[in-house]
């Protein structure tokens, strides 16, 4: 376990934006976890847990406590069978290599998840999902350290109440303050099978794509990302910086109407709204709308929160001007 004092949070977050962090303390084995906490305790600071930072927002204030970098690695086949798979992996475990330790194995369920940045531990958190597959759908358990008992418990999935890029660790009053040890997932033999989703689908139709075994899913996706969205070591970005709008079913009508999109009964692609507001490509206080995928903003150059700031609301505004929807800010922000 590392300490480490007055730490920039731009340094530790791929949006590269924050002032410094009182302390921060990376962890890489469980036993770290109540040592960490008691460090916690003694110096009674106020505490932020990070995975990789890359859908994390730090704050020109910074942060007056301590973050804690789950760097907890490893992987273990707890079951497996010509039917199932069993895979637990630790917090700190990079998210990527976790589905191509499944994929390589043969199967199925996270295949679509390719490619996202970020570590295991933080998935469940904001449930995450992509080109159809959620990991609502192939979580079994996570062992979580509760920074109120200090004790490590093991968590079902019905009980984290997931939902569009939410769970109890994020909403509610158990948010933050779960240390997460370890994620188990069911994997099973299995193929995904057509329709898919939309993006997916016209990659399949366009290359005239007939094998969809996890592995040849896989390297769509890959595919697909990396014409879209940018690399984090290359461009600074949190990925999304919007969520996707849901509407009821007056607002969708109302919307369909205006010739908005709407997909799944309530879904409007965010990335539409603001492409066809006209913004795609667009420079706004240092940040770019990607002319790939209008949903991506990226850091070219700005260096402080109040012009990321700046940034959102005139985004934000020109959408709401153009359809009166209103653009939610996606990734979360590091704060008190
Ligand atoms: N669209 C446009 N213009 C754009 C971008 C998108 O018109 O510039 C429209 C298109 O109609 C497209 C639709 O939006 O068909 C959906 O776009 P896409 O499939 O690229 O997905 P998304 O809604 O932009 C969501 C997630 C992504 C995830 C993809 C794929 C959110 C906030 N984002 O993006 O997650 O990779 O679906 O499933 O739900 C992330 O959260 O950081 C992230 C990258």
């Amino acid at each position: 376990m590392n300490i480490r004092e007055n730490i920039p949070i731009s340094t530790l977050t791929t949006m590269r934006l924050g002032g410094n962090a009182r302390y921060v303390i990376e962890l890489k084995n469980p036993t770290d976890v109540p040592t960490a906490f008691s460090f916690i305790f003694t110096k009674n600071l106020p505490f932020y847990i990070l995975g990789s930072g890359s859908n994390v927002i730090g704050r020109d204030e910074g942060f007056p406590g301590i973050i804690l970098i789950n760097n907890l690695k490893g992987i273990e086949i707890i079951s497996q069978t010509d039917k199932s798979l069993i895979l637990k992996g630790y917090g700190g475990e990079n998210f990527d290599d976790f589905i191509a330790y499944g994929v390589n194995l043969g199967y199925s369920g996270m295949e679509a998840l390719s490619a996202i940045p970020g570590t295991l531990g933080a998935a469940p958190i904001q449930n995450v999902g992509a080109y159809g597959q959620e990991m609502s759908q192939v979580l079994t358990n996570v062992e979580a350290y509760d920074s109120r008992t200090g004790r490590i418990s093991t968590i079902a999935t019905p009980q984290m109440h997931l939902g569009y890029r939410r769970s109890i660790f994020n909403h509610g009053v158990n948010a933050g303050k779960y240390f997460i040890v370890s994620v188990t997932v069911k994997l099973t033999k299995t193929h995904l099978t057509p329709p898919f989703y939309t993006s997916l689908q016209s990659y399949v139709d366009t290359n005239h794509v007939t094998d969809f075994s996890p592995k040849s899913i896989r390297k769509m996706v890959v595919a697909i990302r990396a014409a879209k969205l940018p690399d984090p070591a290359a461009a600074a970005s949190a990925g999304s910086f919007f969520k996707n709008v849901y509407l009821n079913s007056a607002e969708a009508k109302k919307a369909t109407a205006k010739g908005i999109p709407v997909w799944d009964g309530g879904k409007v692609p965010s990335g539409w709204l603001i492409e066809h507001a006209g913004l795609k490509g667009k420079e706004f206080f240092g940040f770019k709308v990607s002319d790939k995928a209008a949903l991506i903003l990226i850091n070219e150059h700005a260096k402080t929160y109040a012009d990321l700031e700046k940034a959102r609301s005139a985004i934000q505004k020109a959408v709401f001007d153009k359809f009166g929807l209103n653009l939610e800010q996606e990734p979360v922000e590091i704060s008190l």
